[in-house]
């Protein structure tokens, strides 16, 4: 997505040369049109596949999961972060590791919003080492839903997250790949 390159030039910010600060689009602010847009292309991107609803873990991953499930009319279901879970028989739940904030979380989602009639489309901001994106997988497996794919909006591909999720056999398209941040340089894959 070109527009998505141009306003991450102009408005990311490196932190060193694993971590782009990107508050300015997603991570803090957002701009509703180009939010629209990513939502657009990623309904274009899955528009042959009969998705049911979008899901995403919270907080960051919400806006753009918004737009796509807007653009696909089907509802959107978001994972909650919990510091410590209570094992609620009602939902299901995953540990995972963050790499940003170098902290445990857990992700649950109940299981009156999963169930073995959806085939979910999971989006989500930035994949890194894909932890997140393991957990959330892991518990659409268990609800027995069918995941069509991942629709990520920053992929840094110099990462394996996004790599290993494909080696699984799992579709991942994602708006913008980031080949390296090396030099004090965004680095686009082509
Ligand atoms: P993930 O790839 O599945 O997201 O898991 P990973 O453990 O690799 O990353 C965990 C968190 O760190 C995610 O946010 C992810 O968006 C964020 N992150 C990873 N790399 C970067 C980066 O270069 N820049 C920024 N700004 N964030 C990065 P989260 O913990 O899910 O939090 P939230 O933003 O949704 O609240
Ligand atoms: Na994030
Ligand atoms: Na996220």
């Amino acid at each position: 997505m070109e527009l998505l390159k141009e306003r991450i030039l102009r408005e990311a910010s490196i932190i060193n040369q694993d971590v782009l600060k990107l508050d300015a689009l997603l991570n803090h602010q957002v701009d509703p049109q180009l939010t629209l847009e990513m939502g657009k292309e990623f309904a274009r991107l899955y528009a042959e596949t009969p998705i049911t609803k979008v899901i995403t873990v919270e907080s960051s991953g919400i806006p753009a999961a918004f737009t796509t499930a807007m653009a696909l009319n089907v509802p959107l279901v978001f994972a909650r972060r919990k510091k410590t879970l209570i094992a609620d028989p009602d939902s299901y739940s995953e540990r995972v590791p963050s790499f940003t904030k170098g902290i445990v979380t857990d992700i649950m989602v109940s299981r009156q919003f999963l169930t073995p009639d959806d085939t979910v489309l999971f989006i989500d901001d930035i994949i890194a080492n894909g932890d997140a994106a393991r957990g959330l997988i892991k518990i659409i497996e268990r609800s027995g839903a069918k995941l069509a794919g991942l629709g990520i909006v920053v992929e840094k591909s110099f990462q394996a997250g996004a790599r290993t999720i494909r080696e699984q056999g799992i579709r991942v398209e994602s708006l913008v790949k980031i080949a390296s941040l090396e030099g004090g340089q965004i680095r686009f894959e082509q």
